[in-house]
């Protein structure tokens, strides 16, 4: 992928906020391998990572000429070619109902701790926004560690998922017999099929956003990682005429106590047809010596619940919210995803750093298409409208947070009662929206 995005110079505002403090804003040479490695050091200290190894740095390296890697140096600090901040963004492709957007995805956002709390990240985050609108995207997107960090950058989350474990002793399987046959494979057999059903699986998942570089190895275990990389099994599933329609990546856990009672971690699980969703849990479910398995950043909807005798069985651990979306252009942003249209909605946009503020109005047509505009609606009366802050439009922008119960929170506020309801009849998307990675 190259995208001249790539090759935006360092934000000027941000540059001389932080100059005032002493500190230097770049933009790192990806051909640059010191560089590179200084940054790279500096995030997995950011993160309260291990340092890095050669291995893992060789893993990082593919992402450097993918990205723009920002470091910020205190060059009278007692390491200058160390950033003491960083954050790393690209382009990505985002689908949405009816299709897909054109993103930012922004990660590695670290401030030392001995620099923290004085404005860095604001910086750093302010003007990825400003890079983003100049690079044309019309919204940034993020996973984050801690759910209270973005929204005052006008993020809001936008898809949740779920982490469950299942008792498959007890749970009962219930789902129809398949066709096909799953097979074993190996780690590299497992990446090239991942490399054509994971964009597939991806473009039939509201939210789901495109995955490159490291990230993407990093499914299938880190190359640098043979610990881990020894525990990860593969299979796939191939339908009646032999097509590969689904891959499982998963680890089966020690249990010294009872060696007959292990524990599995599905880390992957990809089905581009509802006979490979079924066969792959069949399979983790008919594992010899395994009571129970774990299904990680898993959709809220799973069709697992109904694929069980007793879904008791399935006990949700973790359900947590997961993208987080920031709209920058809103008539972009609006008119890229189709709608359960018919019908016309305004939205009033208040964004206090001024990206998206102002009223937009969508006209949907029959077909779910939408002609997008600023500007009050041209018959007021008769057109719903929701006063929004930039983060709520954030999680309604694909129907994954529901306009009734932003507006009974209060985050959001109804010109006419009634027009929440008919705001989440245009916006609501056919299943969850949902994000199978982080970033
Ligand atoms: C999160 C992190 C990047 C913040 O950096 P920072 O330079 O200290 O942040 P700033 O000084 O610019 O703070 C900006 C605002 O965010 C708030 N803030 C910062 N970190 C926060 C946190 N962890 N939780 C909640 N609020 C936070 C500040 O209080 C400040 O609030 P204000 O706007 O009301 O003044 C930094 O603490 C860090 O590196 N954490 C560990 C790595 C991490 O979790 N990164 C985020 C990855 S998604």
């Amino acid at each position: 992928m190259h995208d001249d995005a790539l090759s935006i110079p360092v934000d000027a505002a941000a540059a001389a906020a932080l100059s005032a403090q002493g500190l230097r804003m770049a933009v790192v040479d990806p051909g640059d391998p010191a560089a590179t490695r200084a940054w790279a050091e500096a995030d997995a200290r950011g993160f309260h990572d291990p340092a890095r190894t050669d291995e893992d740095f060789a893993d990082l390296s593919e992402d450097f000429p993918l990205q723009r890697s920002v470091g910020i140096y205190d060059d009278g600090g007692a390491e200058p070619a160390m950033p003491i901040a960083t954050v790393t963004s690209w382009p990505a492709a985002m689908t949405v109902p009816g299709g897909e957007v054109d993103t930012w995805a922004i990660s590695a956002v670290t401030v030392a701790p001995s620099h923290r709390r004085r404005g860095i990240a604001r910086q750093m985050l302010e003007s990825e926004l400003r890079v983003a609108v100049a690079a044309g995207r019309p919204l940034a997107v993020l996973t984050v560690s801690e759910a209270t960090i973005y929204r005052r950058y006008g993020f809001g989350p936008a898809t949740w998922s779920t982490d469950f474990t299942v008792d498959v002793r007890r749970a009962g399987w219930l789902g129809a017999p398949t066709p096909g046959r799953i097979q074993l494979i190996g780690r590299d057999a497992a990446v090239e099929i991942g490399r054509t059903l994971l964009p597939e699986a991806r473009r039939a998942t509201v939210g789901d956003v495109e995955i490159v570089g490291h990230r993407f190895g990093r499914l299938f275990g880190a190359p640098s990682d043979s610990a881990e990389q020894r525990k990860r099994r593969f299979a796939r599933y191939e339908d009646a005429d032999g097509v590969v329609r689904g891959l499982v990546v998963y680890r089966v856990n020690e249990n010294p106590q009872d060696f007959s009672d292990l524990s599995a971690d599905v880390l992957q699980l990809v089905a581009t047809t509802d006979d490979a969703y079924r066969a792959l849990w069949q399979y983790l479910f008919e594992l010899d010596l395994v009571g129970e398995v774990k299904g990680w950043l898993r959709a809220v909807d799973e069709p697992l619940r109904w694929l069980v005798q007793d879904s008791r069985r399935i006990r949700t651990t973790e359900l947590r919210e997961h993208l987080w979306v920031r709209v920058l252009d809103p008539v972009t942003a609006l008119a890229a995803r189709s709608y359960a249209g018919p019908g016309r909605l305004a939205l009033r946009v208040e964004d206090p750093l001024g990206h998206a503020d102002g009223v937009f109005t969508i006209d949907v047509d029959a077909d779910g298409r939408a002609v997008v505009a600023a500007g009050e609606p041209s018959e007021p009366e008769g057109t719903p409208l929701l006063e929004v802050p930039v983060d709520v439009l954030g999680s309604l922008y694909f129907g994954g947070a529901s306009a009734v119960a932003l507006a009974r929170a209060g985050r959001l506020a109804e010109r006419t009662s009634g027009d929440a309801v008919l705001a989440d009849r245009l916006l609501r998307s056919p299943v969850p929206p949902a994000l199978m990675t982080w970033f």
